[in-house]
């Protein structure tokens, strides 16, 4: 099949090669030139493991392009998606203008005898491909066109995760297809069947109900990791351990095991936007989602919860204490460091005269980009180390969880260590004699 994939950024491009990987002609199209220029000369513009690979290959092969001409690009696709940027708002509603801009053009690029599928990848309001339709007739209306018949808009909201995305895109859980026209379902099954052959279901519903499911599923995902952030909060006060907890509960098949990991809370480009955008969406019908206002609010404070434990164990003053960070990016095989954990503690700890020194294998260069030197940069975890009073980890980088113990010991000037991803077993670490505190377990307390 010919496509053409409107937003070349995270979504768009993973959307693009992968279907170019399937032996479709994919063009990207993009209002950056820069971008596009990198783009066709085969250079990547996102950090994703085992993208790469696949966009190098499918450029070679001449499946995939890149151009900024948005006519050229859509003329012999009869599949257009739009994977363009839903940013929140002042009041947190996603803004739909680049969407809904692109829909303008298209009302004056599409023809009465070309049928196409306009498709919703970016997560958008319920309503919203109603709004992309209205959009397209009402341009190409005042162009003097009746396109009444000659698309179709889809809604097909993504689910990926960041580090995961080609395999999440390769082999999905579920497909979910949103649309009331049986033309449109005909096309978008045969575009998704080479992904499903496993068996996993693609989704057939109406255009609202997909729009909703992607929120739903977001928001409930997040919901699963702040209930659990709780649960570890109250091991604390109860002196129960969370990693039991977790594992008695998780074994329930109704619960599930995944996504029941606590720590210093859920961070990036989805699940903060999405949660929020949901209340939105449901303060403008008039219902109050109230566990979603918990939810916000558990993962706000759940961000700087080691933060009290670190000030209580210099004493309350911070002032000159030195920290060596772990992890900057909000989760690992990521640089992506959007509503990181990590920043919230650079910005507690600084506020409080604190120096810190941090290691990230991939986000450090965002993380200068952002804030600087307001903190200093080390070359690998364990230079970070170096004059440290304490050990701070962040983000759960699997090169963190078996360091060698030896050198952290002769490294950092105190055997001390805040981790908020609970990345060691308690009592080695305590063997280790190491003042070990992380999140919903006893602490290792070393005098
Ligand atoms: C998420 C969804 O999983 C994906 O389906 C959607 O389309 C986009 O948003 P992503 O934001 O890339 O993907 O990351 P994900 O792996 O889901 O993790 C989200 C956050 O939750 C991270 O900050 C992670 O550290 C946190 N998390 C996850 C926990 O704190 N505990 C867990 O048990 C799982």
């Amino acid at each position: 099949m010919k496509i053409a994939v409107v937003g070349t950024g995270y979504v768009g491009l993973v959307t693009g090669t992968c279907f170019a990987e399937t032996g479709n002609t994919v063009t990207c199209v993009d209002i950056d030139s820069t971008k596009v220029n990198k783009l066709t000369n085969g250079e990547i513009t996102i950090y994703e493991p085992g993208l790469e690979k696949l966009f190098l290959r499918n450029l070679k092969e001449d499946r995939l392009h890149f151009t900024t001409d948005l006519a050229a690009g859509i003329k012999d696709a009869s599949i257009i998606f739009l994977a363009l940027p839903t940013p929140p708002g002042e009041d947190g509603s996603a803004d739909l203008k680049y969407i809904l801009g692109v829909a303008s053009q298209l009302g004056t690029l599409l023809k009465t005898d070309d049928y196409k599928v306009i498709i919703d990848k970016s997560t958008v309001p319920v309503g919203t491909a109603e709004k992309v339709n209205a959009a397209i007739l009402e341009s190409a209306k005042k162009a003097g066109v009746n396109l009444t018949g000659a698309f179709d808009v889809v809604s097909n909201p993504e689910f990926l995760r960041e580090g995961v995305a080609v395999d999440d895109f390769m082999k999905p859980d579920r497909v979910v297809i949103g649309t009331s026209s049986e033309k449109a379902k005909k096309l978008m099954g045969d575009l998704y069947a080479p992904f499903v052959r496993q068996g996993n279901p693609v989704i057939f519903m109406d255009e609202r109900s997909a729009e909703l499911t992607k929120y739903a599923a977001n928001s409930f995902l997040a919901t699963k990791i702040s209930f659990m952030n709780e649960v570890a909060r109250l091991c604390e006060l109860l002196g129960a351990d969370v990693d039991m907890v977790r594992r008695g509960v998780g074994s329930d098949d109704r619960i599930g095991k995944r996504f029941l990991f606590p720590g210093i809370g859920y961070g990036g480009s989805c699940f903060p936007k999405d949660v929020q955008a949901l209340v939105k969406s449901s303060n403008e019908v008039k219902y109050d989602f109230k566990i979603l206002n918990a939810v916000m609010e558990v993962n706000e404070t759940q961000k700087l919860h080691l933060f009290p434990k670190i000030k209580n164990y210099f004493k309350g003053d911070l002032k000159g204490k030195h920290f060596a960070l772990w992890g900057l990016a909000f989760k690992p095989n990521t640089d992506d460091i959007r509503e990181a954990p990590a920043l919230y503690m650079i910005d507690a700890l600084t506020a409080e005269g604190a120096t810190v020194t941090a290691f990230d294998p991939e986000a450090m260069n965002n993380v200068k980009k952002t804030i600087g030197d307001k903190i200093t940069y080390a070359e690998n975890q364990y230079a970070a180390l170096q004059g440290a009073d304490a050990l701070i980890i962040a983000t759960e980088w699997n090169e963190f969880r078996t360091p060698d113990f030896l050198k952290i010991v002769s490294t950092l000037k105190n055997k001390t260590i805040f981790d908020g991803r609970n990345l060691f077993e308690v009592s080695a670490i305590r063997e280790l004699g190491f003042h070990y505190e992380s999140i919903g377990r006893a602490p290792s307390i070393i005098k």
